[in-house]
């Protein structure tokens, strides 16, 4: 485990105002809830975290896992867990049908197990209209949090512990960035590290802005810090992680600003040996500077993730990426001219607003000018509170866009045994 800092720590006292010290006070008192527990069953607590969607949300559940770990609780397999977590995803609407399914499953083995909780968090419960339906439909579960205080995890134990009702716990937003708390990684050799948190760039579709809250880039130091850590517990290969990534901007006190493209350098630099990725980029900021340092550094891996979305210009511009068509392929050019060999991944949906057969037709014409060594491939979804869901209808059938989406699959099919 990471992060095992040792404050000093007396939880016969208030708890310290320090955001961290703070967590570890309230990790020593859900450790004695959770000891009391298990002498009383003659085994220890067992706890299960099940995560749905992206880096991110896996990253976050591995600070979860530590916290967990440090109050006392044991990884189990789900079926087998006392406390069960679920790390949600709201990016499309399968992704919360979904968690709804698995919950109803919990039901009946928590009326059999009284030392059963189950914790929702993640994206999902940033959306007021889901922690309404758990508030009514699902009463049994115990706790409720958002993307943004995922720090504040062992509190809410607590106060789950001494409370006895289900503890709701949301922020809307933050620009609070609480480090050193315990991670456990679920791989030994390698690891994501957030660069960033949030975005600012709305894409009409996209629900991520509402559930992740304003760009918020963390302090290269820190960032450095952890690398170091992870590279003296034997990790090797790292994922620089962020919504955006290229949108990275620090200010120093004295006004010197780091973007992406220097935090890479910087990164790479400090840990020779390690191996460096990073995950998402946007096509509208990915710079010459980044593909230069890329293409410079040994240690980079030659590969990027970069979202196109789709293939025409009036699509693009409805779903408010700031970029055309042109200007993808002069990035994708770019970064080959640099790179010959470097590897270039997407992703794509179908059946966005007004999307007619011509402009799919783009997108797959797209396809086949890139050929992408892999793509992930969704069909549109409406997510509320979008620009898209208020002002742009929801009008491609789910006939049409089932049929698009295996269009596109087949051809990226074609396009990847074709190339390897
Ligand atoms: N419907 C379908 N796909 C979406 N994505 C994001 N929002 C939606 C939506 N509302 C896809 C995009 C994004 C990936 C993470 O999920 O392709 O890059
Ligand atoms: Fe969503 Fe666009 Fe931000 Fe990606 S860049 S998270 S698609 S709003």
């Amino acid at each position: 485990m990471l992060n095992n800092v040792n404050y000093d720590i007396d939880i016969t006292k208030e708890p310290p105002a320090d955001d961290t010290a703070r967590q570890y006070y309230f990790i020593e008192k859900a450790k004695a809830y959770v000891q009391r527990e298990s002498e009383e069953l003659g085994r220890p607590l067992t706890f299960c975290v099940t995560t749905f969607g992206c880096q991110m949300n896996a990253r976050d559940s591995e600070k979860l896992c530590g916290i967990l770990e440090k109050i006392g609780y044991v990884e189990a397999a789900e079926d087998e867990a006392d406390f069960i977590i679920f790390n949600t995803c709201t990016v499309r609407e399968n992704a919360n049908m979904r968690v709804y399914g698995r919950l109803g499953q919990l039901k009946p083995r928590k009326k059999k197990n009284p030392h059963m909780m189950i914790g929702l968090c993640g994206c999902m419960m940033q959306e007021p209209e889901v922690v309404e339906k758990l508030k009514t439909s699902y009463r049994y579960v115990d706790i409720i949090f958002g993307t943004h205080n995922i720090f504040k995890f062992a509190e809410l134990i607590v106060t789950r512990f001494e409370s006895q009702r289900m503890v709701i716990d949301i922020w809307k937003d933050t620009d609070k960035i609480v480090e050193d708390l315990p991670v456990e990684r679920k791989y030994s050799f390698k690891s994501g590290v957030n660069i960033m948190f949030g975005c600012n760039n709305f894409c009409s579709y996209c629900i991520v802005p509402y559930v992740r809250g304003r760009e918020r880039s963390r302090e290269p130091k820190e960032i450095i810090r952890e690398i170091e850590c992870l590279a003296a517990d034997g990790v090797v290969e790292i994922m620089l992680l962020g919504q955006n990534v290229n949108s990275y901007h620090y200010e120093y006190p004295d006004g010197r600003v780091l973007g992406f493209a220097g935090l890479l350098k910087l990164v790479a630099e400090s840990a020779p040996e390690m191996r460096v990725r990073f995950t998402t980029s946007h096509p509208k900021d990915m710079s010459d500077e980044t593909i230069q340092v890329i293409a410079e550094t040994p240690n980079v891996c030659r590969h990027i993730h970069l979202p196109v979305q789709s293939g025409s210009n009036k699509v693009l511009k409805a779903m408010n990426r700031k970029y055309t068509r042109e200007w993808y392929l002069d990035r994708i050019a770019a970064i080959r001219k640099a790179m010959p060999d470097c590897g270039i991944s997407t992703d794509m949906f179908t059946g966005f607003h007004d999307e007619s057969e011509e402009d799919f037709e783009e997108t797959l014409s797209l396809m086949r000018e890139v050929v992408f060594d892999s793509a992930f491939m969704f069909k549109y979804s409406e997510r509320p509170g979008t620009f898209a869901s208020k002002n742009l209808p929801d009008n491609v059938s789910e006939e049409v866009k089932i049929d698009r989406l295996n269009r596109m699959i087949a051809l990226q099919n074609e396009l990847s045994a074709e190339s390897s």
